[in-house]
């Protein structure tokens, strides 16, 4: 038995990268899990990958439900969030994993690319996170997990869209915290650093065009599947706020020289080269 087995836990992005992770750590240890994400074929090899056994599917004793979401289309949000809550009866943790990172400078990002990264990587996690409330309110538990990143504590050259995102979702969610602690809701905030996934591949330009460039950075990143423990770890423990990623890595040090030493990290960062 682990901490998991039996949980009920909604995961965005599930289908790649560090959600695709997440997915098969938390099937080997019991969870029930409802993975989300545009593309329906990479969901259902996910769930395949997952539960090799065939314990996954649509149906009654299933594990793993597949919940196509497109995180910019936000009229579709209260039938989604109906649709997880009744997959299995109750969502005991939200992980909002989905996003989409960015590459260009702030004067030439157009207005349309940095309104674009803000529906994905924040304004979604808000109202997701609005729609599902009343359902862990009334139930009186619940856990909150945001993917931010090492760029929700820093700002570097061509990431201003992507900083800002979130950067706010700090904000929100250290609110929100402070709103639901008489409720027994938890929320983690988790800045991986640099992890190898698709996410440089899947960047958008100052244009809005797929970057397709496997950066050098995310290219020798830490495991996702490693990056997936930490992450379970620290919701486990309860964490208010956790880097994972590579230990005593420089995105570590940039966090805590950005904290302990904020001229001294602005400095150093104006000569970040984004690879
Ligand atoms: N990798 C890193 O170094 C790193 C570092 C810091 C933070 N992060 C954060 O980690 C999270 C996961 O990223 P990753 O590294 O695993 O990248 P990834 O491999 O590119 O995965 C991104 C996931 O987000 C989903 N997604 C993107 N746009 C979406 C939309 N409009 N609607 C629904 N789903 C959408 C993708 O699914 P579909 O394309 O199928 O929709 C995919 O499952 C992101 O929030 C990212 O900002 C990553």
């Amino acid at each position: 038995m682990s901490y998991f087995t039996n949980k009920t836990v909604w995961i965005t992005g599930a289908s790649s990268g560090i959600g695709e992770a997440l997915t098969y750590e938390l099937a080997k240890q019991g969870a029930k899990i409802i993975i989300s994400a545009r593309r329906e074929a990479e969901l259902k090899r996910v769930q395949q990958q997952a539960c090799p056994n065939g314990s996954s599917g649509q149906a009654g004793g299933s594990n793993i439900v597949i919940l196509p979401l497109d995180l910019e289309a936000a009229a579709t949000f209260p039938s989604k969030v109906q649709e997880a809550v009744s997959a299995f009866g109750q969502i005991d943790i939200m992980i909002h994993n989905g996003g989409i990172s960015q590459r260009g400078t702030v004067i030439d990002t157009l207005p349309a690319v940095q309104r674009k990264v803000m529906e994905v990587d924040y304004f979604s996690y808000i109202e997701l996170t609005r729609l599902l409330l009343p359902h862990m309110q009334q139930r009186k538990t619940g856990h909150i997990v945001a993917i931010s990143s090492v760029m929700g504590k820093i700002g570097t050259p061509m990431r201003s869209a992507y900083a800002a995102a979130k950067h706010a979702l700090h904000g929100f969610f250290d609110c929100l915290r402070a709103e639901v602690w008489n409720d027994k809701i938890k929320v983690t905030l988790i800045m991986p650093g640099y992890i190898r996934t698709q996410v440089s591949l899947n960047a958008v330009t100052a244009s809005g065009e797929k970057l397709n460039e496997l950066g050098k950075n995310i290219g020798h990143g830490y495991e996702a599947g490693k990056t997936a423990q930490q992450i379970l770890h620290a919701i486990q423990k309860g964490k208010f706020e956790k880097y994972v990623g590579r230990p005593f890595s420089q995105e570590w040090m940039a966090i805590h020289l950005m904290r302990l030493f904020p001229s001294m990290a602005i400095r150093v960062f104006k000569n970040a080269v984004p690879q």
